[in-house]
Order: structure tokens, then C-alpha cells, then sequence
């Protein structure tokens, strides 16, 4: 499956994906609101092996040198009938303030909602990433909640959960629609 847009191609995992992969998945910065820490190389070459084996994460590249700047989650949730997908989504940051992560996500929701005849498209953030909510906004998905406390990736020394909330957003395919 390949996706293409203006200046970028969006397609299946490779395994040879890995050393793009790892050139910002080895970034503190770049893993500030994520659940994991940074990877290494070996855990790049294993991660870009099952992504190429799943159907979940598409890899982002740039039309002209093929490089890959980062890659996009979209994976459906439970339960099926529901139609409801989850969209996230990590970039190199050496590819940042360039629209290049609004341009790969809008052209998987076109496809989630024209292809795939989803329902509806829901993404979670930190409200203190605003680089991620300022993107949910410029793909016209609605923030319809403020979590207090949702979750937690890490603890402080002496192991207290350090909580934090997250905004929901969504979009449905109507509005998709409305505004295509
Ligand atoms: C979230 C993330 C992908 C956003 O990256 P980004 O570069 O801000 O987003 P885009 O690629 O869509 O670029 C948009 C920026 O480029 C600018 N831009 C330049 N040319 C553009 C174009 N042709 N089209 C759209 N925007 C353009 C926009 O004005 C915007 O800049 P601004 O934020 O200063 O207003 C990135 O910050 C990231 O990977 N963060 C780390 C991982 C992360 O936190 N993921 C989310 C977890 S919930």
C-alpha cells in the first residue's frame, strides 16, 4: 500500500526503515510525551521489522532523496463495529515547521475515510505538547475532552506516579467530508 501526496511518499514499513527510524527515536526531545524512552539501534532494527510485518504504523518519506522523516500511527480500536481508528504520530525533528506531518496525516485520513469507510478518527495528546495539538487543529479535528490526571509514563524517585492530562480530539467522517 502506497500513499502519495505533493512532496511525500507514505507507505508499509521496511526493515531497512530502521537507521531513519532510530536517527529520532534516539532523541530525549523527540520522546518528551511518549510512554517509552529513547531506542537503540537494536531495538530500531526489531521495531522496524514488526512494523513492516503489522499494519498499524505507515512510514513517512520525503518524494525526492526517499529519506524517511518519521512515521505515523493509525490503528483501529475496538470494538470493530465501531469503525473508530486512533492517529499519532513521531517526526524528525530536523523536518519539523515544514507541514510535512499535517500533509502525510491528512492524506491517511482521506484514506481511512474514503477508502476504508471509517466512522470516526480519535488522537490523544498532552495539552503541554502544543506542537501536537496545534496539528490535531490544522487536520480540523474537534477537541471534544480534557482528561484530568489520565495517565502516567513515568514515576519520581521514590515511585510516585507522575500524572498527567491529555486532551482528546476526534473527527468523523461527516465532518471529514464537510469540509473536503
Ligand atoms: C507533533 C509533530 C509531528 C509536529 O511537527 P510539526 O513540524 O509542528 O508539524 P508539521 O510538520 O505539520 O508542520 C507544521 C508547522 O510547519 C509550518 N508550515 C510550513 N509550511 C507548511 C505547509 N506547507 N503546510 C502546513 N504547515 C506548514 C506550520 O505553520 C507549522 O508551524 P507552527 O507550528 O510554527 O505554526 C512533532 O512535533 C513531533 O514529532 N513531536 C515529537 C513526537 C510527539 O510528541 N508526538 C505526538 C505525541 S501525542
Amino acid at each position: 500500500m502506497l500513499l502519495e501526496t505533493e512532496r511525500l511518499i507514505v507507505r508499509e514499513f521496511s526493515e531497512n526503515n530502521w537507521s531513519d527510524l532510530h536517527e529520532y527515536l534516539s532523541l530525549e526531545q523527540v520522546l518528551k510525551y511518549e510512554p517509552g524512552g529513547v531506542s537503540s539501534e537494536e531495538e530500531c532494527k526489531n521495531m522496524a521489522r514488526e512494523r513492516a510485518e503489522g499494519d498499524c504504523f505507515w512510514a513517512v518519506s520525503l518524494k525526492e532523496t526517499n529519506k524517511m522523516i518519521g512515521h505515523v500511527y493509525f490503528g483501529q480500536q475496538e470494538p470493530a463495529e465501531f469503525k473508530t481508528w486512533m492517529i499519532g504520530y513521531i517526526f524528525n525533528p530536523n523536518y519539523y515547521g515544514k507541514g510535512y506531518a499535517t500533509e502525510a496525516c491528512q492524506r491517511i485520513l482521506e484514506y481511512g475515510f474514503k477508502e476504508l469507510g471509517i466512522h470516526r478518527v480519535v488522537a490523544m495528546c498532552n495539552p503541554e505538547n502544543a506542537s501536537s495539538w496545534r496539528l490535531l487543529e490544522r487536520l480540523n479535528m474537534r477537541r471534544e475532552g480534557h482528561f484530568k490526571k489520565k495517565a502516567f509514563f513515568k514515576r519520581t524517585d521514590d515511585g510516585q506516579p507522575i500524572w498527567h492530562d491529555a486532551y482528546q480530539y476526534a473527527i468523523l467522517n461527516e465532518e471529514w467530508s464537510f469540509i473536503v
